[in-house]
């Protein structure tokens, strides 16, 4: 069940933000597994963050389930990550797919909608699968991270989300990866052999569905590769849902 108001105080979440800002990672995922159990769970599409979130989880013995947005439109590299990533760390990863299939949505909005209304594709294939899983939950944890864009500059660790304004129902999203740098992610992934996602040594930088995804030089915004050619640097899933309290 989505999280209750009377569950959580607004001053709680901001006194535990900044807790959080000086508590090493695991104890920030034991937090939402002691308070929350199943009803926090790690979203991922298996980039850097997710990765080292997952490993913190399984090494302190924290159950936390995993799920995946399955466009169905993600690159053939993804899909072999996960299952990867499904035998290293011995758990299942539930994919979320959409309502329509690719093929149900070119009869319905025409081919490639993605050229010519992303915001739309995006919502059909993300936003709104996403909300529906959310409201099963009381906790997303995200891998979001500050230094991704100037947009991830303000993320907090730990947020009170509106993720449905229509039916006024929020959710507690945590962010444990928020301060952690590109470079301290990377080092942990190589430290502890986790399988990741090969196109990251091809030039992708950030990597979503493979029509919306471009390899970048290093140097440019972490998320440059991501609807190029489009005024649109966000998919929705953190921005669609009205503001944080
Ligand atoms: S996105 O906005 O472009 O999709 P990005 O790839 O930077 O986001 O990932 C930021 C965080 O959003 C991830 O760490 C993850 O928590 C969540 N996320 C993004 N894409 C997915 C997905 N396909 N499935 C589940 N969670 C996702
Ligand atoms: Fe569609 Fe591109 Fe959004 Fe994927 S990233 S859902 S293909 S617009």
């Amino acid at each position: 069940m989505t999280l209750q108001l009377d569950e959580i105080s607004a001053e709680e979440v901001h006194a535990l933000a900044e807790k959080f800002e000086n508590e090493p990672l695991e104890l920030v995922l034991r937090w939402a597994w002691d308070r929350f159990g199943e009803r926090a769970q790690i979203g991922t599409s298996f980039q850097g963050a997710g990765l080292v979130m997952i490993h913190h989880a399984v090494k302190a013995g924290l159950p936390l389930p995993v799920f995946t947005l399955d466009t169905q439109l993600l690159f053939p590299e993804t899909l072999e990550t996960k299952r990867n990533l499904e035998n290293f760390f011995e758990l299942k990863i539930e994919s979320i797919y959409p309502e329509q299939t690719p093929m149900q949505q070119v009869a319905e909005h025409g081919p490639e909608l993605w050229k010519r209304n992303p915001d739309l594709c995006c919502t059909m294939r993300k936003v709104l699968p996403l909300q529906k899983k959310l409201g099963e939950l009381a906790v997303w944890i995200t891998g979001l991270r500050r230094q991704q864009s100037e947009t991830r500059q303000k993320t907090q660790i730990l947020e009170l989300y509106h993720f449905d304004v229509l039916r006024d129902r929020y959710i507690l999203k945590l962010n444990p990866m928020a301060n952690w740098s590109r470079e301290a992610v990377w080092a942990y992934i190589a430290k502890h052999k986790i399988p990741y996602n090969p196109l990251h040594d091809r030039g992708y930088r950030s990597i979503g569905c493979w029509p919306c995804t471009r390899a970048v030089s290093e140097g440019t915004n972490e998320r440059a590769g991501r609807w190029t050619g489009f005024d649109k640097t966000e998919c929705g899933i953190h921005t669609f849902l009205g503001d944080n309290i």
